[in-house]
């Protein structure tokens, strides 16, 4: 008996690097997605062929985490055994159109896709929200990466062209309607980048620092006025902690705009996000920078970074009909840069 699931990547449109550290956030899901179809097996062997990778991944269970494009697989179904959704290895084949390193979740989604897929071999009763928390255990305690929740409760839950609002303190969400009139467009920057390599976990290590100055685990909860009145930290520390608290409140407010449709406002909060992320959270990189400013000077109602940061997609919010000239013509100036995925209304 084999099962064989489908997730989406996704784009974070607005609310980033806050999902630890308490913070709303609304990620949508994508048309690009990953498949993969699990077929267990009698011995502790994890064989994984995908269509990414020339070579076929053969690993045991025993194997740590080392770098490797398979250790998502091995450290899904090590998660899969803890759980109790499988007894031993498995053969696994997995096609995906979610580039990698783009900051589109292609790792949440195949742990979120096996986790699922083993799921369904087990007939266990384990909802979605599990399943992405267990995810994210995956992540943090076997790859290594101390990511957030974001990801794998977009991939997990979302249907392809689909927002939600996500509460990443009680993991809350409810779907949220785009306006017809525009498209969240996601354009790869050509710099790709690692949650790996060690940025991210530098900025989240900041956060923590912020935390126990401040005092809470809710970052995004504190007044503007006590981050900027607080004696007890370094500036670094007091833009970490202004970028969480003003990201959250755009991201309020980014809700409130779609809700009544108002455009221009959502346009604005994406470009205010990206100047916060470039100078409070310094997650961006220059050539990033240059492709927000141009797909906003081309047309675009706002435009920011989105993902892990330092490279990978930025989203871009334009009209439907002005698209595919602005497109053309930002991709003109920007050579390296490619289309990913648009999202539109349903
Ligand atoms: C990565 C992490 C998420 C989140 C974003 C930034 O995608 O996996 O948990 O922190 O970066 O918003």
């Amino acid at each position: 008996m084999s099962a064989t699931v489908t997730s989406p990547g996704r784009v974070n449109l607005i609310g980033e690097h806050i999902d630890y550290n308490g913070g709303l956030v609304l990620p949508a899901a994508l048309s690009v997605s990953l498949t993969a179809t699990v077929t267990p097996r009698s011995d502790d062997r994890v064989n994984i062929v995908a269509d990414d990778y020339a070579e076929a991944g053969s690993r045991s269970f025993a194997d740590e985490a080392h770098g490797s494009w398979s250790d998502p697989a091995v450290g899904a179904m090590r998660e899969a055994v803890a759980m109790g959704l499988m007894k031993a290895g498995a053969d696994i084949t997995i096609t995906s159109s979610i580039p990698a390193g783009a900051g589109l979740s292609s790792s949440a989604a195949l742990i979120v896709t096996l986790l699922k897929a083993t799921r369904t071999l087990s007939g266990a009763q384990v909802t979605d929200t599990e399943i992405a928390i267990a995810a994210r255990r995956v992540e943090n305690e076997y790859i290594g990466v101390p990511c957030g929740i974001m990801d794998q409760m977009a991939v997990a839950v979302a249907k392809p062209g689909e927002a939600i609002a996500l509460d990443t303190h009680t993991l809350d969400y409810r779907v949220v309607a785009l306006p017809p009139s525009h498209e969240m467009v996601v354009i790869h920057s050509g710099h790709s980048r690692a949650l790996i390599d060690g940025r991210y976990a530098a900025l989240k290590e900041e956060c923590d620092a912020a935390k126990a100055a401040f005092g809470t685990a809710n970052l995004c909860q504190l007044a503007l006025s006590d981050v900027e009145a607080a004696t007890n930290m370094s500036d670094t520390i007091r833009r970490r902690t202004r970028h969480c608290v003003t990201e959250n409140l755009r991201v309020h407010a980014a809700i409130e705009a779609l809700a009544t449709s108002n455009v221009a406002k959502m346009g604005a909060l994406m470009s205010e996000s990206h100047a916060s992320m470039r100078d409070d959270f310094e997650m961006s990189i220059p050539p990033v920078d240059a492709l927000v400013s141009d797909a906003a000077s081309l047309g675009a109602v706002g435009a920011r970074l989105t993902g892990g940061g330092f490279g990978g997609c930025i989203v871009a919010y334009i009209d439907r009909e002005a698209r595919a000239v602005w497109l053309k013509d930002l991709l003109k100036r920007h050579p390296k840069a490619r289309f990913i995925d648009a999202v539109t209304a349903g």
